[in-house]
């Protein structure tokens, strides 16, 4: 039931405070991670583990994205990550003590399930899931799993799924990391801000009127550029992917160190360019690469905190975000672009929760 709300993609957008907070429940305390909650093999399957390979498609894959910058800066572990189609259709060099992880949201996708059956018979030291439905092909597969608390997504355009998918992977991440050294001060530091993320996208929800307002700029577009640096580079291409989907309108997501090596030559002012860029380390160098696009009479969206010190001008729309934690600011980040990609398509007439050609969930190659 969509109950309020005109779409259950917009339900769904707007349910991402509460089911954040209950893929967190009962797995982390104020302060840390609790790792009998991932089971009680946890503890002895991460233990030696010393390269993580993760597998997933579309969003999920995005999510595995997310989750390797995570994977290398906290756990100090190598990690790969493939979209499932490829990786089942090639010979792989399999590392020693490998942790092959699959995300899914609806744990039947074909490619995915392909590659874990390949996985395992290859001889990979365990295989994680991290899924949202219960009994599943995918969860009833693998060694240990880590259930995302979304609930049932019904928009073919996943959401919750992606942002709840993030939570479960990082909530793993500091389990791994604290077995490679990770110290308590900086686990707790991160558990802390975990926990300040369902107010924050809270406070992001409340932009939507602005969001909206900015989401007619795109209606007459029919290409888009979507940028972000580091872990916000996924963010980006999720982003991306959320409105190529909905609204029909083509859009490519780059790192933003990208943009002279190529898709420069694609800005001019047919070509709207979004950034996600939060005030981390990577601030400084993604303003230069907006001055790039503003110089070429590129229209330039960014999301960003106030700390970043982006200043609307002529042609640059700034929708200011709250403060966050570099480690947490990939799943906020991820809220803005939702709703853009939702108020275009909204504005655009697409059939939003079933846009056409696409399936939820894909279990045929
Ligand atoms: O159920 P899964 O997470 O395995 O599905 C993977 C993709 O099919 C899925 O994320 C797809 O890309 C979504 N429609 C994205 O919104």
């Amino acid at each position: 039931d969509k109950g309020e709300y005109r779409h259950y993609m917009l339900k769904e957008i707007h349910e991402q405070p509460r089911v954040i907070k209950a893929t967190m429940e009962g797995r982390v305390t104020a302060s840390r991670v609790l790792e009998q909650a991932l089971g009680t093999e946890a503890g002895d399957l991460l233990k030696d583990v010393r390269h993580v390979q993760i597998i997933a498609c579309g969003t999920s894959y995005h999510a595995g994205m997310v989750a390797r910058y995570w994977i290398e800066d906290l756990a100090d572990i190598p990690c790969s990550v493939e979209v499932a189609s490829e990786f089942r259709y090639r010979k792989h060099v399999i590392q020693q003590d490998t942790l092959f992880l699959c995300i899914s949201q609806s744990g039947e996708t074909a490619d995915t399930l392909a590659a874990l059956r390949q996985a395992k018979k290859a001889g990979f030291r365990a295989a994680l899931a991290i899924c949202n439905v219960p009994g599943s092909s995918l969860v009833r597969e693998s060694d240990l799993v880590i259930m995302t608390q979304a609930g049932p997504e019904i928009g073919v355009a996943s959401t919750k799924a992606f942002t709840t998918q993030l939570v479960a992977l990082l909530i793993f991440t500091l389990a791994l990391a604290r077995k490679n050294g990770l110290s308590e001060e900086r686990e707790t530091e991160i558990v802390q801000a975990l926990h300040l993320v369902p107010g924050q996208v809270n406070d992001v929800l409340a932009l939507e009127g602005e969001i909206a307002e900015i989401s007619k700029r795109f209606m007459d577009k029919n290409h888009s550029l979507f940028l972000g640096r580091g872990s916000q580079f996924p963010v980006a291409m999720e982003g991306a992917l959320k409105l190529k989907e909905i609204s029909y309108i083509h859009a490519e997501a780059y790192p933003a160190g990208e943009l002279k090596h190529g898709p420069l030559a694609l800005v001019d002012s047919e070509m709207p360019v979004i950034t996600v860029a939060p005030n981390n380390s990577m601030a400084e160098k993604l303003k230069s690469n907006l001055e790039e696009v503003r110089a070429r009479g590129g229209e330039l969206f960014v999301f960003a905190d106030s700390s970043a010190n982006i200043k609307p001008e002529e042609n640059i729309h700034v929708v200011q975000l709250p403060e966050v934690h570099e480690i947490t600011a990939p799943i906020v980040y991820t809220v803005p672009l939702q709703l853009l990609s939702y108020h275009v398509a909204v504005l655009k007439g697409t059939d939003v929760d079933q846009p056409r050609n696409l399936a939820k969930s894909v279990t045929v190659e």
